[in-house]
């Protein structure tokens, strides 16, 4: 801010949108869709793109000046990446995932994080779906046959999917849309999830997980990737599944024990499986891929391919673009990562305070006697709170002195302060 130690300006000093100097700057890296593109200049914003990820040291080169940076999963935003950009006001994670991201150094630096959690969540129900109808019809050994010139017609080991019953474990974004898919394909869905989750359709929740195993034709897995998961299948749960089922994985690699589900193929126990996601996977499209289902029988193998689709990778730009330019714009939090979520309607004739805080008992009070005290009223005002963090958009009168903005952001429990014209 004017008069820092080092004499720097922070791009947050000024009335953004108003007296903001020069245009903001985002920086997109790893070929980010057009669509995230096309909103972010729509908004205003300068925007430059790599096609690649940058690395540590460059990453914290290019940032001072960056307000917001759009990543996928390669880039990793450090905390020494995060301690060179003083202009950075949010990060977008063009994917889903945040591991990439030191998020407790974001928070503790004021810097809001988006990611895009729902956008490819029909490409995988609509990839499960279509390894459901493959695997019940044997399609991929006929495709196979085929291709070695033996023309097998019998319809030995082919079923209909209709009058079948799927078993989903984890009823979450994508269970929950499979499972209204599959009833509409003629299915009976059961399911279980360890949280209390809303029923869908017809569908019956299993009280217990092995309930769903002894009932289901089809059993696929689509809970989170929270560590108790890891190996939650294994011999145990593969051998209390009904002879010929069929099981799938389009979650995470290491909550399947593949020994034990190669075991139960072989012998014939399951009929065939699908698997996208693996314990340890290729980094790069040059390396080998290595895994005990290779050339089983009936067993599909993707890589990791569940969520990948055009459509999903649009969905993305647009989503993450959107929460960025809505951040920059009216402050508004809601679906951040690491800030609390506030979102107030936008504003004509006003000022937006948007002020991130610890959260200590008395901000409000305090951001409000600050107010008060200059004759400044408040036209529209929210809070929340996430963790150590507090945050407020407080709409006011454009009519104030300056000092308010400055006895704000001398509060001791104050973050950072924007003001959004
Ligand atoms: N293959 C891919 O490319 C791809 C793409 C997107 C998502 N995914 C993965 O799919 C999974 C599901 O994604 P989502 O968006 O539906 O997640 P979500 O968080 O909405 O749903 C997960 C559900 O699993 C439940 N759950 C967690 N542990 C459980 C357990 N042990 N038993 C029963 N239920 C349990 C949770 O309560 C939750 O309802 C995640 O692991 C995600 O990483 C894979």
């Amino acid at each position: 801010m004017p008069g820092s130690p080092d004499g720097y300006t922070p791009l947050d000093s000024g009335v953004w949108g108003l007296r903001y100097p020069g245009p903001v700057k985002a920086l997109l890296l790893e070929n980010i869709h057009p669509e995230a593109v096309r909103l972010l200049e729509g908004a205003g914003l300068e925007v430059t793109e790599h096609r690649s990820a940058l690395s540590e040291a460059d990453l914290a080169a290019a940032l001072p000046g960056v307000a917001l940076l759009g990543i996928r999963s390669k880039t990793q935003v450090t905390a020494a990446a995060l301690a060179a950009a003083r202009d950075l006001l949010a990060v977008g994670a063009f994917c889903i995932g945040t591991d990439q991201i030191d998020l407790a150094a974001a928070s503790a630096g004021g810097v809001a994080v988006f990611n895009a959690p729902y956008s490819n969540t029909r490409s995988v129900v609509e990839l499960t779906l279509a390894e459901i109808i493959a695997l019940t019809r044997r399609l991929t050994e006929k495709d196979r046959a085929m291709h070695a010139g033996f023309w097998d017609k019998s319809a030995s080991g082919a079923h209909e999917v209709r009058g079948r019953t799927l078993g989903i474990v984890g009823y979450g974004n994508i269970g929950a849309q499979l499972s209204v898919v599959s009833e509409a394909l003629g299915m009976r869905v059961v399911f279980y999830d360890t949280a209390d989750k809303l029923v869908l359709g017809n569908a019956h929740r299993c009280v217990t997980l092995d309930e769903l195993l002894e009932t289901a034709d089809i059993v696929s897995l689509h809970v989170d990737g929270r560590p108790s998961n890891s190996s939650l299948f294994g011999e145990k749960e593969f051998s209390r599944m009904r002879p010929g089922a069929l099981f799938l994985n389009l979650c995470r690699g290491f909550v399947v024990d593949h020994q034990a589900l190669r075991a139960h193929l072989l012998s014939g126990h399951l009929a065939g499986a699908a698997v996208d996601v693996f314990p340890d996977e290729p980094r790069s499209a040059g390396e080998e891929f290595t895994s005990v289902l290779r050339d089983l029988p009936n067993v599909i193998l993707t890589p990791h391919i569940g969520g990948s689709t055009e459509e999903a990778q649009a969905d993305i730009g647009a989503f993450v673009g959107g929460k960025l330019a809505d951040f920059v714009a009216e402050g508004s939090t809601s679906l951040s990562v690491n800030l609390p979520q506030v979102a107030l309607p936008p504003a004509t004739g006003t000022h937006r305070l948007a002020h991130l805080h610890h959260n200590v008992p008395g901000v409000l009070a305090e951001i409000n006697s600050v107010l008060a005290a200059h004759n400044v009223n408040v036209e529209a005002q929210l809070l929340a709170t996430r963790g150590e963090l507090g945050y407020a958009l407080t709409d006011i009168g454009i009519d104030y002195p300056d000092d308010v903005v400055a006895r704000l952001r001398e509060m001791d429990p104050t973050v950072r302060l924007r003001v959004l014209s």
